[in-house]
């Protein structure tokens, strides 16, 4: 005869059996993956490619909620949320690595570091890139991937088409220590503030000025705040892809190959479509009218490399001589 005791033990059991033999039964694995730009921007575009994926490639074993504009963080406190399990995934800007203690991220903000796309591919595509990526590791983070957004341009409520017109400028920037040399090497005030803050902060006057792709600029509006600007394209702004490792080191083998699989191909189509978002945005914004676009001379483009320069000396030591001699060794400089 069957105790009651025994009952409860074969329940359990089978219980058990069915929950490994059936996953489609168990609850989803849900990754939150926060960020702090909109839905239409690339990183915006490549979060919901990666979600698609991500939940057909595991079978749906995996749930990816996206949560973007910053509802669930701003910039400094995502890191924390992640470092601390509250979200699974987010896609930080490069520049806002330093904060963490991995301040080698900063080498992708130097100016004039990467002449296009292409150069840049070559350090985020090659081992540069995942020699980077593995110093998250100590920090509780794994780097999964790099996605692209573009390249900066300037913009104020005057004009900026050389070096001299920046002098006492307060420009926004994000928290990166040779963002803050670059606007200093250009007789700016730099002004570090998370990117939810930046079109109020440039409506109220807080700030003259900031800084991001023509993608970030639009979809914020920042363009309906700032009278000029200048298509500079003085550096990158691009995503690393970042997990909690606990939480990545802890999926099912399956999953995380599937999962895995997923970011390859969302990685190749965020990428696939950066430049052209943010052509259009440019083009869009020169269309509303509300900013008047500048684009360099070469003399003026000569004045902008010579007040910049200085930079990469001065943080060298910050950055890692190595991490920039390795850059340059991947791209031919
Ligand atoms: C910014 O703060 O300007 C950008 O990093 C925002 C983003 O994620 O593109």
């Amino acid at each position: 005869m069957l105790t009651r005791r025994m009952i409860a033990r074969l329940a359990g059991a089978s219980f058990l059996a069915l929950s490994i033999a059936a996953p489609a039964f168990a609850e989803p694995i849900v990754i939150k993956f926060s960020h702090v730009v909109a839905p239409e921007t690339p990183k915006g575009k490549g979060a919901a490619k990666f979600e698609e994926l991500a939940e057909k490639y595991t079978n749906g074993a995996v749930d990816v909620e996206i949560y973007p504009n910053s509802q669930l963080y701003k910039d400094k406190e995502e890191l924390e949320a992640l470092q601390l399990g509250a979200v699974q995934m987010l896609a930080p800007s490069l520049a806002k690595f330093g904060p963490l203690g991995v301040q080698d991220f900063e080498v992708f903000d130097l100016p004039y570091m990467f002449p296009d796309y292409e150069a840049l591919h070559k350090v985020t595509q090659g081992e540069v890139g995942k020699m980077l990526l593995d110093k998250l590791q100590d920090k509780g983070i794994t780097g999964l991937a790099y996605w692209d957004n573009g390249f900066k341009i300037m913009s104020a409520n005057s004009p900026i088409n050389m070096p001299d017109d920046f002098l006492g400028l307060k420009m926004r920037i994000q928290s990166s220590k040779v963002l803050e040399a670059q606007m200093n090497a250009l007789g700016a005030v730099p002004q570090v503030m998370a990117f939810s803050e930046v079109y109020q902060a440039l409506q109220t006057g807080v700030v003259d000025g900031a800084e991001n792709p023509p993608s970030n600029m639009l979809t914020q509006k920042i363009n309906e705040v700032q009278k000029y600007a200048t298509v500079s394209n003085h550096g990158y702004l691009g995503y690393a892809v970042i997990v909690n490792k606990k939480f990545w080191d802890d999926l099912p083998d399956e999953v995380r190959a599937g999962l895995e699989k997923a970011m390859v191909e969302a990685t190749d189509y965020a990428n696939g479509i950066a430049k052209e978002e943010n052509d259009k945005a440019l083009e869009t914004m020169k269309a509303a009218g509300t900013t008047e676009f500048h684009d360099l001379s070469s003399e003026e483009l000569a004045a902008w490399k010579e007040a910049l320069a200085p930079v990469q000396d001065e943080m060298a030591d910050r950055i890692g001589p190595e991490t920039i001699a390795a850059v340059k060794a991947a791209t031919g400089q």
